[in-house]
């Protein structure tokens, strides 16, 4: 079992993947607090529906990023959190808050990074042309989507393809890889050297995904 910290900005459909994998029983984790920067997030919704504690710290509250990240590092500690994980959470967190949680923040991204780091990820993939993109789960370090990646999950791009057609692709992996990583956290499989993660126990060498999904 591993308690997790949520950080959100909007729609939280990545939150209700994990909300749901826990109610399933696939996932071994509780979630001892999301918290939002943006009070109008459709994520807090929906953890009112579920019964999971949430709150709002917004950035303006504050007069300093040092200020706001201690803040959210100081609520997260007080509900035990051994793993934060950033799903849909619009901001750049810095050495004030990932001092406190040492390898112990994930976030997941719409790409296969390096390639198509930062915002619009997809929209980036559709226009240069990319034949495949994905998303990844990485632990996060104080670069950009640039973190140790602990797996990825690769889709096709189509020709046809927009932005939103490539998203909706990619985000039916989101679902499945973020759930499966906290999963790997609570069974104390992963391991990190350097840039590179291990998943103990994983199957390496199959594709879509690279380790391969277990229950997810
Ligand atoms: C996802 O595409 C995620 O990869 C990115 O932000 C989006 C969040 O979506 N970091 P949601 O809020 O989980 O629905």
């Amino acid at each position: 079992m591993v308690r997790i910290g949520v950080l959100v900005s909007g729609r939280g459909s990545n939150l209700q993947a994990i909300i749901d994998s826990i109610k399933e029983g696939k996932l071994e984790a509780e979630i001892g607090l999301v918290i939002s920067d943006n009070r109008n997030a459709t994520a807090l919704e929906r953890c009112r529906k579920a019964g999971v504690d949430h709150t709002v710290i917004e950035r303006r509250s504050f007069s300093s990023k040092a200020d706001f990240e201690r803040s959210l590092a100081d609520s997260l500690k007080g509900r035990g959190t051994q793993l934060v994980v950033l799903a849909g959470f619009m901001r750049i967190l810095g050495p004030d808050f990932l001092s406190s949680f040492p390898q112990r923040v994930i976030n997941i991204h719409p790409s296969l990074i390096p390639a198509f780091q930062g915002l619009e990820a997809q929209k980036q993939a559709v226009e240069f042309g990319a034949k495949v993109s994905g998303c990844t789960v990485h632990i996060v370090d104080e670069s950009v989507d640039a973190g140790p990646v602990i797996i990825q999950a690769v889709v096709p791009v189509k020709p046809e393809d927009t932005p939103e057609t490539l998203s909706d692709r990619i985000l039916s992996y989101e679902h499945r890889i973020l759930p499966q990583t906290i999963q790997w956290f609570s069974e104390g499989r992963v391991q990190v050297e350097g840039r590179k993660v291990v998943v103990k126990g994983a199957k390496y060498g199959t594709l879509p995904v690279n380790p391969a999904l277990e229950k997810f």
